[in-house]
């Protein structure tokens, strides 16, 4: 199986250790389920290969944009990682959840002046400043209080990481950042350092999602330090730290690629130390902001099959109880799932289908080209598999569809207590709660 959560027991689909037919009887469905051993194995993999590799100063942020509710943002806390949080909801989850907010980095290429006297009033750590007029703000909001606020300068190093373009970030014609070949990098960097409410500590650079190799973070690295040492020869500044954006990608199917991520760290640290020493600059306190690797494959959503239509000489439909409200990315991007019934995991599947959801839009799509079992009929649980990260966080209630639940299951629980709910279902009055 694509993660070693998932098994196969008597025809029955397993994770985390639990039954998931048991777990949809208990819980309703549709559901969502995480597997919280998973999550803080993913964290101690980049705890420990940052650490090792760059040293104690090193420090990897969860970007909760991935999945953000308050039992997330404990966890993340408990394996101690920082965390990048990009709006008013996000920081006020974490502070919910009793998050230490000085480790809290703040995104978004456009920070409205309340999000900026809102982040303050909830001790964010830093900004990661997108553009000059956030900076002007961020001074004036931090003079009145008599502080110098943390920001980073997010910049552009003007890389295509090969990803798909709607989550291509670091390149020159990006809505993000300010680009070091236009010269608009080097200009706000200079105005950071004049304002009186700003202490400027580094630098970040975000070059894509969905990334598989380190190729990518070696070059961005490269760039980003060689600008590191510009500036310091003709401004006497030296960067505090350097933050390399979001973290590795995540298989999906069988057929992606599988990442040692400790491996990967190491071999950018190798490149990035030696960067800096023939720059001749000490390198940076290290961040990185993995989202995705930390949270998809500890996610899976389960369905029930309700409708099947068999279109003679055309097309098989299977729909569930689910669909673009809940996970929304291969209507978006035509993103692969590993998909499969829980409930007859080892049956052949010779049965191709479209798998669909139940919003009425025919770009309700979960996966094309699924292959069940013939016999699949109503009544049968339906397993996406890898949908921990960018799906309950990207989820809606088009059609009014109340959300799922996310149950999270940790079979080794010291107090048996082996899964609970993190968010508990919404109901068709949720929905309408904030109708006037
Ligand atoms: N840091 C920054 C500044 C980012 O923009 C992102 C993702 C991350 C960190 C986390 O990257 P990760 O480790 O998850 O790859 N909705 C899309 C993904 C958009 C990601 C945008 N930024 C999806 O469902 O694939």
């Amino acid at each position: 199986m694509i993660c070693n959560n998932i098994t196969i027991q008597n025809n029955t689909l397993y994770f985390g250790g639990l039954d998931t037919t048991a777990l949809i009887k208990k819980y309703g469905s549709p559901l969502y389920l995480i597997d919280e051993a998973r999550i803080r194995h993913n964290c101690r993999v980049y705890m420990q290969a940052m650490r090792q590799a760059f040293g104690e100063s090193a420090l990897p942020l969860y970007a909760g944009k991935a999945a953000c509710f308050k039992r997330m943002y404990e966890i993340i806390r408990e394996e101690g990682m920082g965390a990048d949080v990009v709006s008013v909801g996000e920081i006020y989850t974490a502070y919910r959840a009793g998050f230490p907010m000085e480790k809290t980095y703040f995104h978004s290429n456009n920070k409205t002046d309340e999000d900026i006297v809102y982040a303050m009033e909830h001790g964010v750590g830093a900004f990661v400043v997108d553009n000059v007029e956030e900076l002007y703000a961020i001074d004036r909001e931090a003079t009145a209080r008599g502080i110098k606020q943390k920001v980073l300068l997010r910049l552009t190093p003007g890389i295509d990481p090969h990803t798909y373009e709607a989550v291509a970030t670091g390149r020159v014609d990006s809505k993000f950042g300010s680009a070091i070949e236009t010269g608009q990098a080097y200009a706000i960097t200079r105005e950071a350092l004049q304002l009186g409410g700003i202490h400027l500590a580094g630098f970040h650079c975000h070059v894509g999602s969905q990334v598989f190799d380190s190729e990518v973070f070696l070059r961005a690295g490269e760039i980003m330090l060689a600008f590191v040492a510009e500036i310091y020869r003709k401004e006497g500044y030296l960067a505090e730290e350097l933050d390399l954006g979001g973290g590795y990608g995540v298989r999906y199917l069988e057929s992606d690629p599988y990442i040692d991520i400790a491996a990967n760290v190491a071999q950018v640290a190798d490149h990035l130390k030696l960067t800096a020493a023939s720059l001749n600059i000490p390198l940076p306190a290290i961040r990185m902001e993995p989202g995705r690797s930390i949270v998809a494959d500890a996610g899976m959503t389960l369905y029930t099959v309700g409708t099947i239509k068999r279109i003679p000489g055309y097309k098989n439909y299977v729909s569930v109880d689910g669909g673009m409200t809940d996970n929304p990315r291969y209507a978006l991007y035509r993103s692969p799932y590993t998909v499969l019934l829980a409930n007859r995991a080892s049956e052949p599947c010779d049965f191709v289908c479209s798998v669909v959801g139940r919003c009425c839009e025919s770009g309700d799509i979960l996966q094309e080209n699924v292959s069940l079992p013939a016999s699949v009929s109503r009544g049968d649980i339906l397993a996406v598999l890898t949908t921990g990260a960018y799906n309950y966080a990207m989820s809606s209630n088009y059609n009014r569809i109340p959300r799922l639940p996310v149950v999270m299951v940790n079979a080794a629980a010291a107090d048996g207590k082996t899964d609970y709910i993190a968010v508990r279902r919404e109901t068709p009055e949720d929905v309408s709660r904030n109708d006037l």
